[in-house]
């Protein structure tokens, strides 16, 4: 079932999810080398407990952090480390949610630490724009498979490959609601409602778009660096608003 919120529960989710992109505002001032990245999920767990809500991840389904810090080959669900430094010329994918009042916020990001060679600054450029694309198709009335469509050609026509096996999500008071928001057209979508809140989360790959599993980390198969950049959007009649903003955004 996917529901769809009432104003005020929307005005909920713009609090979670601003507070959500201040936290990754605020962790990206520590994004360098020599930084580990147990110390950037203290410093984000710290940062929206002051703040009177809690990080989403920590608990879900045993998941032991309040980020999930992902570096180069890791597609998503790195678990930050104390014993994991950040080197010059890696790219660090920071995914965070935070809950506050009942609601939630997703998003990632995709940082260079230190500078990084043309090929990942450019892994890093086209995963966010493939995004943008994939959300200029949003409004009330157009299938979603649109959007994943629009994401998947924008990625696949720059030589990029797009992860298949985890996909967005609806949002609200569950990190994860229906629908499932696929980054390629799976060949299935349902038609989105203004009032529909949904995480648009494309994983890019410089390789293939097979993923391994060792726990928690997901991993490219052929090691390949790989890019996230997630926000939660709203579905409105003309098109969408970023929910995870620290300013009003909207198209
Ligand atoms: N942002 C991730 C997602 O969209 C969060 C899952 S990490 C977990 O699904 F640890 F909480 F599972
Ligand atoms: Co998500």
């Amino acid at each position: 079932m996917i529901s769809i919120k009432k104003p005020h529960q929307i005005d909920a989710m713009r609090a979670a999810g601003k507070l959500t992109a201040e936290t990754l505002d605020y962790l990206a001032g520590f994004v360098r080398p020599g930084v580990t990245t147990g110390e950037l999920d203290r410093l984000a767990f710290r940062f929206v407990t002051e703040r009177g809500a809690k990080p989403s991840f920590l608990h879900y389904m045993g998941y032991p952090a309040s980020i999930c810090a992902s570096i180069d080959d890791v597609v998503v669900h790195g678990i930050p480390s104390d014993a994991q430094v950040l080197e010059e010329g890696q790219i660090l994918s920071i995914d965070f949610g935070a809950q506050l009042n009942g609601w939630h916020g997703d998003m990632a990001r995709t940082f260079a630490v230190g500078s990084v060679d043309r090929e990942k600054q450019r892994l890093m450029r086209v995963t966010e724009e493939s995004f943008w694309a994939g959300a200029a198709r949003i409004r009330d009335g157009v299938n979603l498979r649109e959007v994943s469509r629009t994401i998947q050609e924008y990625a696949e026509a720059r030589g990029f490959s797009v992860i298949r096996d985890l996909t967005g999500h609806g949002i609200g008071r569950q990190m994860h609601e229906d629908p499932a928001v696929p980054n390629y057209d799976s060949g299935t979508g349902v038609a989105l409602k203004a009032g529909m809140t949904i995480a648009i989360e494309p994983m890019i790959a410089a390789g293939g778009y097979e993923v391994a599993f060792d726990g928690w980390p997901v991993r490219t198969r052929d090691g390949a660096c790989s890019a996230h950049y997630e926000n939660t959007v709203l579905v409105t009649r003309d098109g969408y608003e970023i929910l995870t903003a620290t300013e009003e955004r909207h198209a």
